[in-house]
């Protein structure tokens, strides 16, 4: 089965592997929300294979292709070719990038009308390495997060890159911030009032796109996450 009903209106997908900067390879996701009116909403879609195209086509029409950070985009081309009804949403910064694809919009602070009654959002400004949006399906209490919380398995990379993993926090026995995200935020103040906004959600699950998803305490599992993120006393 290539979608994995994840609660009722929402479903998980693994992708294939990408192979990002100095051959680190990571395990890939995406998330499919039907929203009220049956259409679908994908957040960062996987490589697009004729099964999951087939498992997609087979739950509703799609909708909205969502790209949350501008490093999530190298399959959106091939999605907007399959479903040239689909609109294409953008993190901020990714409409530059991808001067080839149209886009309906750029992802702000306020969800957009089609999926604003299921879905929540945030931006989580002021990172150099990307301007994540943190996404929330209201009807599950699912939080998802792109990249800047990871969880990779004990074991998945081998050799140097295990040891750069583990000592950037990417692997463990739950979600975290990796360190290279950490010490790129220039402004924490806005940072901080954005994840306050997410535990104020109280989500129960957590999904990632690259690592296993959290089913229960999502709200503790976020805190424990983002603690180093707090203003010293
Ligand atoms: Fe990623």
């Amino acid at each position: 089965m290539m979608l994995d009903e994840f609660a009722d209106g929402i479903w998980l997908a693994n992708g294939t592997e990408v192979v990002a900067a100095m051959g680190f390879h990571y395990p890939t996701r995406m998330v499919v929300v039907r929203l009220t009116d049956g259409a679908l909403w994908v957040w960062s879609p996987v490589a697009l294979s004729q099964d999951i195209r087939a498992a997609v086509d087979a739950i509703g029409p799609v909708g909205y292709l969502v790209a949350p950070n501008h490093l999530h985009h190298v399959f959106l081309a091939d999605w907007a070719e399959a479903y040239p009804q689909a609109e294409l949403w953008a993190a901020p910064g990714l409409a530059e990038k991808r001067g080839d694809l149209a886009f309906a919009g750029t992802l702000g602070n306020d969800p957009a009308p089609p999926w604003s009654d299921v879905i929540e959002q945030v931006v989580i400004p002021g990172n150099r390495i990307t301007t994540e949006v943190v996404f929330y399906h209201i009807p599950s209490r699912t939080v998802l997060f792109c990249d800047l919380l990871q969880q990779l398995p004990v074991g998945w990379f081998k050799g140097w890159r295990a040891i750069v993993a583990r000592l950037d926090g990417m692997i463990g026995l739950e979600p975290s911030v990796p360190k290279k995200f950490r010490v790129a935020f220039s402004d924490k103040d806005a940072a901080r009032a954005a994840v306050r906004r997410i535990l104020g959600w109280s989500p129960k699950a957590v999904v990632v796109a690259h690592g296993a998803p959290v089913t229960t305490d999502g709200t503790a599992v976020l805190e424990r996450a983002f603690a180093w993120l707090r203003p010293r006393k």
